[in-house]
């Protein structure tokens, strides 16, 4: 029997980790260096007419409530300021690079579907219990599951007996995952987010988000996503299939305050209309991904 650290070690070599694209780390960089101004990020982005196209799509879209219409990168550089559009520009890498098809055993749209949603309401929930909002919180949430694309895209064999024993045995999905590889999807994330330098509070987001009590330094965030995650998959039209447990952590909930069965359903309602008024977007966002 292997344990973890090996398991670790043989999973790092047998998936060949994807490299994030080399333009979305300039970008990255170049916003985090304070002395770039707003016409030297314009021309990085503008000189790729794809990312042009996929950043004014989001730059435009009700996530960001811009009244008018924005058709220029300069323009959005702007309105929206550096974070933001940092944020989109590694939303759309971190994304596009781990898109594939649908089949019997995952279904892409349910999976960026939830992934949208839980980005979405991280953001709200922050937002409504008073957290210090910061870029990372949407990405936090669109971010949280990518271990199971991982999976679906790299390990596919494992990813296919997971499923299946999980739909046959009825066996929970961590369960499963833990059963054939020895870890979950939370950590094979993490491993890739990690190999990425991901900022260590987006890391420790994706490697703890089914057992925020876990997390060290940034519980408070994981903490959010997780909670964002459960009213995700409570919330979603078709089952999320994949995944972990449907139910709310207490000790999230007792750190968010939130430990409250009126104020948890009260949460609901508003963001099932969150969901709604934004099901226009998520379609757009499946587009931009290629779906
Ligand atoms: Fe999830
Ligand atoms: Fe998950």
């Amino acid at each position: 029997m292997m344990d973890a650290e090996q398991i670790k070690e043989k999973v790092k070599t047998i998936i060949q980790l994807p490299a994030l694209p080399s333009l979305a780390f300039e970008v990255v960089e170049l916003v985090d260096n304070p002395k770039t101004s707003a016409s030297q990020l314009a021309r990085i982005i503008s000189a790729d007419q794809a990312l042009t196209g996929k950043v004014l799509k989001i730059a435009n879209s009700p996530f960001y409530g811009f009244p008018k219409k924005i058709s220029t990168i300069d323009f959005a550089i702007i309105v929206l300021g550096f974070d933001a559009l940092k944020e989109i520009v590694i939303s759309i890498a971190l994304v596009s690079s781990l898109q594939k098809r649908t089949d019997n055993y995952f279904n892409t749209k349910v999976f960026w579907d939830h992934s949208i949603a839980t980005g979405v309401i991280a953001r709200r929930l922050a937002r409504d219990i008073g957290y210090r909002v910061t870029g990372e919180v949407f990405v936090a949430g669109l971010l949280h599951d990518m271990g199971l694309s991982i999976l679906n895209k790299y390990f596919n064999a494992e990813f296919r007996r997971i499923v299946d024993i999980n739909r046959e045995m009825g066996l929970p999905f961590l369960e499963a995952e833990e059963s054939v590889l020895g870890v979950t999807h939370a950590e094979i994330g993490s491993w890739l987010g990690e190999r990425w330098n991901l900022p260590d509070q987006l890391v420790e987001t994706i490697r703890h988000h089914h057992a925020p009590e876990r997390a060290g330094e940034n519980t408070k965030l994981v903490s959010i996503v997780h909670c964002a995650d459960v009213f995700a998959k409570q919330l979603s039209a078709e089952p999320v299939e994949f995944d972990g447990e449907n139910t709310f952590s207490e000790f999230a909930l007792d750190l968010l305050q939130l430990n409250d069965q009126n104020l948890i359903q009260e949460y609901m309602n508003q963001y099932s209309d969150t969901l709604k008024n934004d099901v226009r977007e998520s379609m757009m966002m499946s587009n931009l991904v290629g779906m």
